[in-house]
Order: C-alpha cells, then structure tokens, then sequence
C-alpha cells in the first residue's frame, strides 16, 4: 500500500471516529446540550406557559440567552441551586407563584438538566 493510501485510511478512521463521537453525544450518553436535550425538553413542557407568547404572564424561558444570560439568569453555569433546577426538584414554597413545577418533569429529565448545569450549560 502506498504511503498516500495508508495516510488517507488514517484521515477517514478519524472522521469515522470524530462523527461516531457526535452521534454518541446527540443521544444524550454524554454531556447534554442547550441544543439537543434542555431546548426540546422545554418545548414540552414549558413553554406553553414560558415561551415568548406566554399565557400567564411567566417569565420567558425559550431561547438559550432567556435561561442563560442577563442578570439573575435563571441557570447559572456549574450552580445547582439555580432556580431552572430548584422550582423542579424542591418543594414550593407557600408564598411561590405557579403550579408545582415537580410535576412537570420525571427523575430522568430532572437528572439531565441537573447535569447541563453542572457541565456549564453547553450551547451545543
Ligand atoms: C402551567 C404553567 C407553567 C408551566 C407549564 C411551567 N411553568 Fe414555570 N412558572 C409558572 C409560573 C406562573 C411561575 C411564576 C411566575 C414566574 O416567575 O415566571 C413560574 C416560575 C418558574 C421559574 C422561576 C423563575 C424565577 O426566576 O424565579 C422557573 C425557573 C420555571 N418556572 C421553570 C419552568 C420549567 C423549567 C418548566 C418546564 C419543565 C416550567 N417552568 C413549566 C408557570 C408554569
């Protein structure tokens, strides 16, 4: 085999290995994402009462910059008692408006947003 060829095998292997990685990390076996997992979770969820055409008067959660960004965001990167995990973990307290955001979310989607934070919330 000539040089070239073996070089061009190696340059696809890792193409094959670096895509592989991405796929791996869209379903969710690794670091989750704004992109892949909070945005679609919230679509679900949340935004019918959080979106920009909100019905309640709730504060905005749709885009990243809404959760992520601005003062007091509501994820802050690396802090779990961010209230976008606290209002879906803790109990309420009495004087708290909205509904009981617990049961909005299972364990696992719970444990998801719990490690985006913990990741830094990753755009994508
Ligand atoms: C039925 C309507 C409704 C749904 C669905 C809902 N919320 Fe809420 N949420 C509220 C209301 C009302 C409040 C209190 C007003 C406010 O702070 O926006 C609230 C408050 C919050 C707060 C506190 C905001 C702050 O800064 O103190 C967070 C965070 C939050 N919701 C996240 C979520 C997430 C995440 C979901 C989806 C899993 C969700 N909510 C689904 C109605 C809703």
């Amino acid at each position: 085999m000539s040089r070239e060829r073996r070089g061009l095998y190696g340059v696809v292997a890792l193409l094959a290995l670096i895509l592989g990685g991405g796929t791996l990390l869209a379903e969710g076996s690794s670091t989750p994402t704004w992109r892949d997992d909070i945005k679609p979770l919230l679509c679900k969820r949340c935004l019918s009462c959080h979106g920009e055409v909100s019905t309640m008067g709730c504060r905005v959660l749709e885009r990243y910059r809404d959760l992520c960004e601005g003062e007091q965001p509501p994820a802050r990167a690396g802090d779990l008692s961010s209230p976008f995990l606290r209002v879906l973990v803790e109990e309420q307290a009495a004087d708290e408006a909205g509904p009981d955001h617990r049961l909005l979310v299972d364990e696992d989607q719970a444990a998801l947003i719990e490690a985006w934070i913990q990741a830094g919330c990753p755009r994508d």
